[in-house]
């Protein structure tokens, strides 16, 4: 006999039961490291799912009962005992264990404190691998429905905005130099489509992932007669998932929407970007309103646009948890590992910072002040509007190319003599082309430039318009 057997063989005298954990103490002879048990704890984190983990064991247990693997009584003896323990938790009564490791053990416990051997016959036909993977779809589900509203709210303010703007002309730029005019209703009306985007793309992952897992047990699935389909129904989801090892061990539905969230979030940081020059002196054509800034402690004429400048710097961190999910599952073998127990801190971590995001640009954007005076004389520097008598020259019979030289001669005269185009007379600017005539006025106004720009995705006010009351059809569609 070797020394590691010769060990083990003397285990069977060991065992005292009470000092190892109850629900799989069993064949431990120790009692589990004290630093250890906190360290393989989920509990802190977990327990935020809490109603989902007792949804999920009531529909258990009724699948259970009617497969008459539970009895009718223990039926209602859990039922009696769980919505005590919804209440205990709801009201912050319920007292959390490290040793009980994590959420679904806690409650177990609990259970079986309050109700005896009924609560040990719950987990029959279910490990804590289908248990936990059901939960955190259930729970993703309602979180993406809350943030797909948050969006929804979020859009219906850029449209009354955008609205209100549709006639307001500001700079548009490419390479953050001024390129042409557009109107500032166009502009928000851009971050509006990022954000139908983003809504459908949650969707879409909502639709992935609501299958459920449950009856995939530990990774076999179970020797129990169970009705998967029944469950799957009575918890919302469409079917059971296919394969009990994927069920158990899948964890895509977390990273597609910690990509999604990426995404999404970027968006708001490319927002918070533009509200952030927007309000510097140098450009000052916004002004947010001061409940969404802060001050300096020692500069007294200091407003910070505090609320975009966080969204920005808070893409750091969701982006960094969809890193950490993706490397989380790069190398785990089928089927559950302990590993996956790390999924919750990255994901709670984004749904909480998205949700407060979007909250803050919510409260923020239909309180957004513009300064049309400031943002049209910006839009008359900068020669906005060059491609405009481009394209009044090619109306009058010259190549684009040619008329794009021909205007390209104009302004390093503008530059030199400190003039915009518009602020040429006739004469000087007949000295480019013989084909200019005085209807070439309304082409080089901000006005006639925006107005010209008149088609489908278009910046002109009426499109605009059109556009605005098309995505309002679109929001009480969806
Ligand atoms: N707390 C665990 C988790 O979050 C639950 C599943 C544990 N399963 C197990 N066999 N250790 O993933």
């Amino acid at each position: 006999m070797t020394k590691a057997t010769k060990k083990s063989g003397t285990r069977t005298a060991k065992p005292k039961l009470a000092q190892t954990n109850q629900a799989w103490g069993g064949r431990f002879t120790e009692k589990t490291d004290a630093f250890v048990e906190t360290f393989t704890a989920s509990v802190e984190f977990d327990q935020r799912m809490y109603q989902q983990d007792i949804t999920g064991s009531r529909a258990h247990a009724n699948m259970l009962a009617k497969i008459g693997v539970l009895s009718s009584k223990d039926l209602s003896a859990i039922y009696q005992g769980l919505d005590q323990i919804e209440q205990e938790i709801s009201s912050g009564k319920f007292k959390w264990s490290h040793a009980r490791e994590d959420l679904h053990m806690n409650i177990e416990a609990r259970l079986t404190e309050i109700i005896g051997d009924a609560g040990k016959r719950l987990h029959t036909g279910r490990s804590r691998n289908d248990q936990v993977a059901t939960d955190i779809r259930l729970y993703l589900r309602d979180q993406i429905d809350i943030i797909v509203q948050q969006i929804v709210h979020l859009q219906s303010g850029l449209l009354d905005v955008a609205e209100r703007e549709a006639d307001t002309i500001l700079p548009g730029f490419t390479h953050l130099q001024v390129a042409q005019p557009v109107t500032f209703g166009h502009h928000l009306l851009a971050w509006f489509e990022m954000l139908v985007r983003d809504a459908t793309r949650l969707q879409d992952c909502r639709a992935r992932l609501n299958q459920c897992p449950l009856g995939a047990a530990a990774l076999a699935g179970t020797t129990y007669p169970i009705d998967r389909k029944m469950t799957a129904t009575e918890l919302g989801f469409v079917a059971p998932t296919a394969n009990s090892l994927d069920s158990v061990s899948d964890r895509d539905f977390a990273i597609e929407f910690c990509a999604a969230a990426a995404i999404l979030i970027t968006h708001l940081s490319r927002m918070s970007e533009e509200l952030i020059i927007w309000s510097s002196a140098q450009f000052d054509y916004i002004d947010l309103p001061d409940r969404f800034c802060t001050g300096s402690s020692i500069m007294p004429q200091k407003k910070n646009p505090d609320v975009p400048e966080l969204v920005r710097g808070k893409t750091g961190r969701v982006n960094g948890n969809l890193i950490s999910l993706l490397t989380l599952m790069k190398a785990q073998p089928l089927a559950y590992n302990k590993d996956n127990q790390e999924d919750k801190e990255p994901l709670f971590d984004t749904i909480d910072t998205v949700q407060g995001c979007l909250r803050a640009f919510g409260d923020m954007i239909p309180a957004l002040r513009c300064k049309p005076d400031k943002m049209y004389a910006s839009a008359q520097q900068g020669f906005s509007t060059a491609t405009d008598l481009a394209d009044y020259l090619v109306r009058k019979g010259l190549a684009f190319r040619d008329a794009h030289e021909v205007v390209g001669r104009a302004v390093a005269y503008g530059i030199e003599t400190r003039k915009d185009l518009s602020e040429m007379s006739l004469a000087e600017l007949q000295k480019f082309s013989g084909k200019i005539s005085a209807d070439v006025t309304k082409a080089l106004t901000l006005e006639g430039s925006v107005s010209a720009r008149n088609h489908i995705g278009g910046t002109a006010p009426k499109q605009v318009r059109a556009a605005v009351k098309r995505a309002r059809k679109k929001l009480s569609l969806s």
